[in-house]
């Protein structure tokens, strides 16, 4: 069965450029192997990923991904079922929080700071719908 998970989480502590350069390599060499995609935003010291992929293989990541000690807070957000990938062919993207990106976190969030935290599951839809399309990627 082919899931989606959308969570977000808080850095923890001071994180560099070089700790979200190995998030990004890590997920991914892995991801490809387990089949698993999504894309990962980083703005206001939150970050907000959605994965998608087999539903075993998707729970064991989360998992995994929960015991890694540069972030905390960690919140499920949006579990669900569904019949085709929105990221078909990336292992993970990065989402740049560059200026040109800031509408579109605007329009979704519907407040000033980038807060996934209280955003509504039809919200976050429309957010990684639009940003498949329209903004920058880092990589
Ligand atoms: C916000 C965040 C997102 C992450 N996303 C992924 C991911 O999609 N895939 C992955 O394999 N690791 C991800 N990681 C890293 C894992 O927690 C873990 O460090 C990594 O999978 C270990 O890989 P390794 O055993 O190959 O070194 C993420 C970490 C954080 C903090």
């Amino acid at each position: 069965m082919l899931v989606q998970l959308t969570y977000a989480s808080r850095t923890a502590g001071i994180l560099g450029a070089n700790d979200v350069k190995d998030i990004l390599a890590a997920s991914k060499r892995n991801n490809v192997l387990n089949g698993v995609t999504g894309a990962l935003c980083l703005n206001n010291g939150i970050f907000l990923q959605q994965l998608e992929g087999d539903k075993t293989e998707v729970n064991a990541l989360y998992h995994r991904i929960l015991r890694d000690e540069r972030h905390r807070d960690p919140a499920i957000l949006d579990f669900s079922e569904i019949t085709q990938r929105r990221f078909g062919s990336w292992s993970m993207g990065l989402l740049s929080s560059l200026e040109e990106n800031r509408q579109v976190f605007q329009k979704y969030s519907g407040s000033r700071d980038f807060d996934p935290y209280g955003m509504s599951i039809a919200s976050l839809r429309g957010f990684f719908g639009e940003i498949v399309d329209n903004v920058r990627w880092l990589g």
